[in-house]
């Protein structure tokens, strides 16, 4: 993730342009002050009938914008359900997401485009991340991303931490600060499981295995390790959850 989990999002409803408004005498680009392209139009609330938003995926919204006070806050979530529905956060799948939150696709844009977690491009089938953070670093972080790179045909110097997509478009690629499981470094997450220590030699296997449709480095899962003082009598529910 590129920021803190708080991010400075837009205010709500995209209704913070006023707010945002230069000193008066500097000049500025439209496009800075609310995320729009120069030569896009700008566009307000879409109407829910205008989006063909499927039933499942708004009614996830809705419940989501209970739990809240504002629905502003669920914008995050929403724009996850919105990823899990379509892969990423396609321009269709954000305007079916603003319709039912009642905001502008921009201010849903403006705060997926923050996040390293929020893809609003095609992401792949498969998501690899490898942490290259002081942890990880210090055991091979980076030889272990370029093992990643160099297993998925990808040009690590045109990937960077944006990341890379296979040829075949299957599995995503990409560097990531600390994911917060540096007991394990070097390590990296693979479809949301975390796995490690790990050594380059495991990325050419995961993505095998990946393809093959198996579980990867399944020795190597997080998931798979006992807890500290003995086994988990039972999982945490919480993990159980989508949410
Ligand atoms: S530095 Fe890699 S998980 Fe923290």
């Amino acid at each position: 993730m590129n920021g803190n989990p708080t991010p400075s999002a837009p205010a709500p409803g995209g209704g913070g342009r006023e707010a945002e408004q230069p000193p008066v005498g500097l000049p500025v680009d439209p496009s800075l002050v609310d995320g729009r392209a120069p030569d896009r139009p700008a566009e307000g609330i879409p109407e829910l009938h205008e989006v063909g938003c499927p039933d499942d995926l708004r009614e996830r919204i809705e419940e989501l914008m209970s739990r809240y006070p504002d629905r502003h806050s669920a914008s995050i979530p929403a724009l996850w359900a919105v990823q899990r529905r379509y892969g990423w956060c396609t321009p269709e799948g954000i305007r079916q997401a603003a319709a039912v939150m009642q905001v502008t696709p921009a201010y849903l844009e403006s705060i997926a485009s923050f996040y390293d977690l929020l893809h609003t491009r095609p992401a792949g089938r498969h998501r690899v991340l490898v942490c290259t953070n002081i942890s990880c670093w210090m055991r091979g972080g980076d030889e272990l991303l370029d093992a990643f790179y160099e297993a998925a045909g990808c040009e690590p110097e045109g990937a960077g931490h944006g990341g890379a997509v296979t040829g075949d478009g299957e599995t995503y690629v990409s560097g990531f600060e600390c994911l917060g499981a540096c007991d394990i470094a070097p390590m990296a997450s693979i479809d949301e499981r975390y796995y490690g220590p790990l050594e380059p030699a495991d990325a050419a296997a995961a993505l095998q295995q990946l393809r093959e449709g198996a579980e990867p480095l399944s020795d190597k899962a997080l998931q798979g390790r006992e807890a500290a003082g003995g086994p988990e009598p039972d999982p945490d529910a919480r993990l159980a959850s989508d949410a």
